[in-house]
């Protein structure tokens, strides 16, 4: 949204598709842009099933006159991950509520009652272009705004009106040709910010927020066929009183003379949109509904109170991020570059907080809470793909230090069995963007509960690091490959340093800190080590491991996590099926698989389980099985002729994190000999923000 400054229509279109090309790892089924056409409320789209730059091409072929200049103008625009109804331009957002487009709507999420909605309203005359469930959410504005006779509600009031009709979860963004050059968004479950850029110095930099009145009580759930329109003053459409809809108290953004000036605000799920713009920053929380028109921006509140407690404040922050950070410099992917800075970015989780010569960790968000996490009867680690295995690589030593039982549940699962939780247990959260809906319902749930909240997050104002109680950002930097790779490495480091720091009154595991810590130390050259086999795991993807159908990966003890951690890499980008074994349950099925045929890589670097894994690798060398092992570089017992990937030695329980990065360079490999789009694996997102 632009107020009071000179903008042409092709400069609109660039800010846009710039922006959801930085968002694109959110999803990339297709994408569209809403911008305003050349009469007053009028809309233009365009939209194209596929990746951005589609889109792109698309709009520098079409005949529209770019040249058109606006003074004031609000455009929306959207990258789609299917949820409701296969990737097609029919599907695509921003989706209209009729061919005049008098309600145009961008949603993220699922609007889980969308069923019930369009029957609803397809009773009442309603045509349906699309499948989606964001199409009713558009419709129903219309039907709203058509059924009030003196049309006087404000676009506020109308979403608002819209919202307390919706169930599930969403980020949205309204447009509407009966407000021009106004936006309203709100978010429920689905992250949410607002970029302000302006010269102009603000009278304030927070927006309070009011509540509503103690004692206003749950509102009394209505049936769907309320929608009907009322007659009597009251009802649904009944216009809402002041104390009805929270008002901002005060004109948080007018410049401190009054006087109208240039501004803008950028609306997205994720600050990589909008990071070239401006670094001020403004987190929107569940329920919150943001108003922009004449440049200003008003926040209010739907009113529930079976949420959590939510701030009263919100706050411009200003951010740290480089746009060099999210950018691809000298490599031909992301998901390069980013297993590339695994020596940096395993620097940065520790920086600050590790203090070698002395072997202490300070880990400032768990500082007060130390204690309360020491005397917890047991250690829930909760996450999904990547970062639940990062929680199974770090599990035992967890155990090991602080003595508490610690066990590892994948979010979903976790949710499906209503895990008993009380108020003594202690659940860690961990996430590389802190918005993956499973884990955040288990930690709501976990809230619920009583229990206490850690999060284990990469993303600084994730929902995940807000709503937690306390926790440790990893500080990876920004992860735009699907195939989480440096989050992994930084996740599995910072929970080793609070197991470390928990421990640290613990003289019986003094000796074992200290080796620990040493080993953390060492770890940036060792990786850098790693990183300089990549030609010959380049050989390997491109020579035996070509054209294969399946990959075994074997190991256990600390090295299971590494065998499941590049399993997934594997099937995620080189779509080859591939599947992490725990050796210690080879005889109870796995071994029917080996043959000759099977490519199988053994993970067998020397920690106390080696004799072990020996005889494993013996297990599956007898049945004709032809190995790719893993192993130390120093290790002189693989037999002659074996096939080996060497790895420098480090302490058995940082091992996996020198281990994992030769699996990760193998799968870059392997997606592009295949021509496999390594940063957009097909039908996986990056931020999986529904259940
Ligand atoms: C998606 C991504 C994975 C990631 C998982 C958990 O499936 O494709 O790379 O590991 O979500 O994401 P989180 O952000 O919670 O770590």
């Amino acid at each position: 949204c632009s107020y009071l400054q000179e903008k042409d229509r092709k400069t609109v279109c660039d800010v846009l598709v710039n922006g959801l090309a930085r968002q694109e790892y959110r999803g990339y089924d297709s994408a569209g842009i809403g911008i305003d056409g050349d009469k007053k409320g009028e809309m233009l789209f365009f939209k194209e099933v596929g990746k951005v730059a589609g889109l792109r091409k698309k709009i520098a072929e079409s005949s529209v006159d770019m040249s058109k200049t606006f003074l004031s103008q609000v455009s929306i625009a959207h990258t789609r991950w299917a949820t409701h109804g296969p990737p097609s331009v029919v599907n695509c957002h921003p989706l209209k509520s009729d061919a005049n487009a008098e309600f145009t709507v961008v949603h993220n999420g699922i609007v889980t009652n969308a069923a019930a909605l369009r029957l609803l309203l397809q009773k009442r005359g309603f045509r349906f272009e699309s499948d989606t469930d964001t199409e009713a959410v558009a419709i129903l504005c219309k039907y709203i705004y058509d059924s009030q006779p003196d049309k006087r509600l404000s676009f506020t009031e109308l979403v608002k009106t819209v919202l307390k009709e919706l169930e599930g979860s969403f980020a949205f963004v309204f447009k509407s040709s009966h407000y021009p050059n106004e936006a309203v968004t709100a978010r429920r479950g689905s992250p949410l910010l607002i970029g302000v850029k302006t010269e102009r110095k603000l009278k304030v930099d927070f927006v309070d927020v009011e509540f509503p009145e103690l004692g206003a009580g749950k509102e009394t759930e209505k049936p769907i066929d309320a929608l009907a329109v009322p007659t009597s003053p009251g009802g649904l459409l009944a216009p809402p009183s002041q104390n009805n809809l929270m008002r901002t108290q005060s004109r948080a953004f007018m410049s401190e003379d009054g006087m109208p000036q240039p501004i803008e605000f950028f609306v997205a799920s994720d600050a990589s949109a909008i990071i070239e713009h401006t670094k001020r920053v403004l987190y929107l929380e569940d329920d919150d509904i943001a108003h922009i028109a004449e440049g200003e921006l008003h926040i209010h509140r739907l009113r529930r109170t079976d949420g959590p407690p939510v701030s009263s404040v919100r706050t411009i922050e200003t951010l740290e991020i480089e746009l060099a950070e999210i950018m691809k410099g000298k490599f031909d992917h992301f998901m390069q570059k980013e297993i590339y800075e695994q020596p940096e970015s395993v620097v940065n989780t520790m920086r600050g907080r590790v203090n070698f010569d002395q072997h202490v960790i300070t880990l400032g968000g768990l500082r007060q809470y130390l204690n309360i996490i020491r005397r917890g009867r047991r250690i829930i680690f909760c996450a999904c793909g990547t970062s639940y295995h990062s929680a199974i690589a770090t599990r035992a030593i967890f155990e090991e230090l602080t003595e508490i039982p610690v066990t590892v549940e994948l979010a979903s699962d976790f949710l499906d069995r209503k895990t008993p939780i009380f108020r003594d247990d202690v659940c860690v959260f961990v996430s590389q963007s802190g918005e993956t809906a499973d884990t955040i319902l288990a930690m709501r749930y976990c809230l619920e509960r009583g229990a206490l909240c850690v999060g284990v997050v990469n993303t600084v104002g994730s929902t995940i690091s807000r709503e937690s109680h306390c926790g440790v950002h990893i500080n990876a930097g920004p992860e735009i490959g699907v195939a989480s790779t440096k989050a992994y490495t930084s996740q599995y480091i910072a929970l080793i340093m609070v197991a470390l720091q928990l421990s640290e009154d613990r003289i019986s595991m003094m000796e074992r800190r200290k080796q620990i810590i040493d080993g953390l130390h060492a770890l940036p050259s060792q990786i850098k080590r790693v990183l300089e086999g990549d030609r010959s795991l380049q050989e390997l993807a491109t020579g035996v491991l070509s054209n294969q159908r399946s990959l075994l990966i074997m190991g256990r003890g600390y090295q299971f996590a590494t065998c499941l951690e590049g399993a997934l890499k594997i099937k995620e980008i080189s779509y080859m099926h591939s599947e992490g074994i725990l050796a210690g349950e080879l005889k109870h099925g796995p071994l029917a698989l080996i043959d000759e045929n099977m490519p199988v890589i053994f993970v067998m670097t020397q920690d106390s389980l080696y004799p072990k894994v020996q005889s494993a690798f013996s297990q599956i060398t007898a049945r004709k099985a032809q190995p790719i092992v893993v192993c130390n570089e120093n290790d002189e017992d693989i037999p002659k002729g074996v096939k080996t990937i060497r790895v420098p030695k480090t302490v058995d329980c940082l091992q996996g994190l020198l281990n994992i990065i030769p699996l990760q360079l193998l799968s870059y490999h392997l997606a592009v000999k295949n021509g496999f789009d390594v940063d957009f694996p097909r039908n996986l997102a990056k931020s999986v923000t529904t259940e």
